[in-house]
């Protein structure tokens, strides 16, 4: 055991209050990060600068005290340290000029990513050093089916047909990005585990739309390699999946991409994965971030309701997906109040 209870649930430890954190908790529905966000200038300054980016991870862990930090950065810092030119646009979200061919592959520079990105890892170890003994820091990477929709598409996307396209169309040319991918990722979290990291958490944000071979192709076997490649050097140390939404294709992410917990979206019925999940690694999710909105009695049922079905064996608390930036603060500290108060 550790003073950890995060890394403590993640070697298959039941808590007795289960730990808890929450994706994006970071962001905009903090006044102490619009702050820093309006001095920062761009948000890829801000990712990029380690002593603000440092601040902004460590904001919700001294407002809430959560029992895990999430370094803040983005998941699309792996396409920037690419060479991909990126920018987030107000009220629209990322934009990136898009690779639609093998031909725009070229453009892709794996070469100059450790030196791109390198103060990400700057920001890792600052965390590291300022955060609480019981405090567990978080590292992590968009997983490449979902970082490769936004450098296909340019940005958001509805239906992901550009990039499917490629796939089913293309399927060598499509390979040969997803390897591009796979090992900047590897590059990026070896890094960051190497600043000091004490877990890895891969966001497949949007695994829910893949046929079954496409699943495969794009989420399985990428995903099996980082996880294979991380592991080879730093054997102990926790990877959280999340192939978000992707329904029965849990069982083939849990059986074969050799992560060590999985989290789950708020769709996927609880009980369902107790019984075939968490029967053989711990789960983290999964509250509906609406409910979260909401507050009240709605949020203190289905509050109720996670720890009731989940809490007794190895969980997490969490949410379904991320936080949403119009999320009153004092739901988040009925949250923990109520998670913090036992079953
Ligand atoms: O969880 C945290 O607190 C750590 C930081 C974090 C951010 N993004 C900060 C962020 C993490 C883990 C992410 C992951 C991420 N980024 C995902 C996967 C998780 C998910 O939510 O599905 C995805 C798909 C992205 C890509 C991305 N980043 C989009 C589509 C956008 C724009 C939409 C939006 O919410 O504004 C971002 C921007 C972004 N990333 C913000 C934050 C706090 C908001 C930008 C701002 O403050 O101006």
């Amino acid at each position: 055991m550790t003073d950890k209870a995060l890394l403590n649930v993640l070697a298959g430890k039941t808590a007795e209050i289960p730990p808890i954190w929450l994706m994006r908790q970071a962001g905009r529905y903090l006044p102490e990060y619009r702050a820093i966000r309006a001095e920062a200038g761009s948000f890829v300054d801000l990712c990029l600068n380690p002593e603000m980016a440092a601040e902004v991870t460590l904001q919700p862990i001294r407002r809430f005290g959560m029992d895990g930090a999430i370094l803040f950065s983005d998941i699309l810092i792996v396409p920037y340290g690419l060479g991909q030119p990126l920018r987030f646009v107000e009220g629209k979200g990322p934009v990136l000029e898009p690779v639609r061919d093998r031909a725009a592959l070229k453009s892709l520079d794996i070469n100059g990513l450790t030196e791109r990105v390198g103060n990400v890892y700057e920001t890792v170890s600052r965390v590291r050093a300022a955060l609480p003994a019981e405090t567990t820091l978080i590292g992590f990477s968009g997983s490449p089916w979902t970082v490769i929709t936004y450098m296909v598409e340019g940005g958001s996307s509805k239906d992901y047909a550009a990039t499917k396209r490629w796939a089913y169309s293309d399927p060598e040319g499509f390979q040969e990005l997803i390897d591009i991918v796979v090992e900047g990722t590897i590059i990026y979290l070896l890094g960051q585990a190497k600043a000091g990291a004490e877990v890895l958490k891969l966001f497949d944000s949007w695994a829910g739309v893949l046929s079954s071979r496409l699943f495969r192709m794009a989420v399985l076997e990428p995903t099996k390699k980082i996880v294979s490649a991380v592991k080879a050097q730093y054997p102990d140390l926790p990877i959280i999946g999340f192939p978000r939404a992707a329904g029965a294709h849990y069982l083939d992410y849990i059986e074969e991409t050799g992560v060590d917990a999985v989290a789950v979206d708020t769709a996927m019925p609880l009980p369902w994965a107790v019984e075939n999940i968490q029967t053989k690694m711990p789960i983290q999710g999964n509250l509906d971030p609406i409910a979260l909105l909401a507050g009240g009695a709605g949020l203190e049922a289905e509050v109720e309701s996670i720890l009731s079905t989940a809490a007794s064996k190895p969980f997490i608390f969490n949410l379904g997906h991320g936080i949403l930036p119009t999320t009153p603060i004092e739901h988040v500290e009925q949250l923990v109040r109520q998670v913090r108060a036992g079953r």
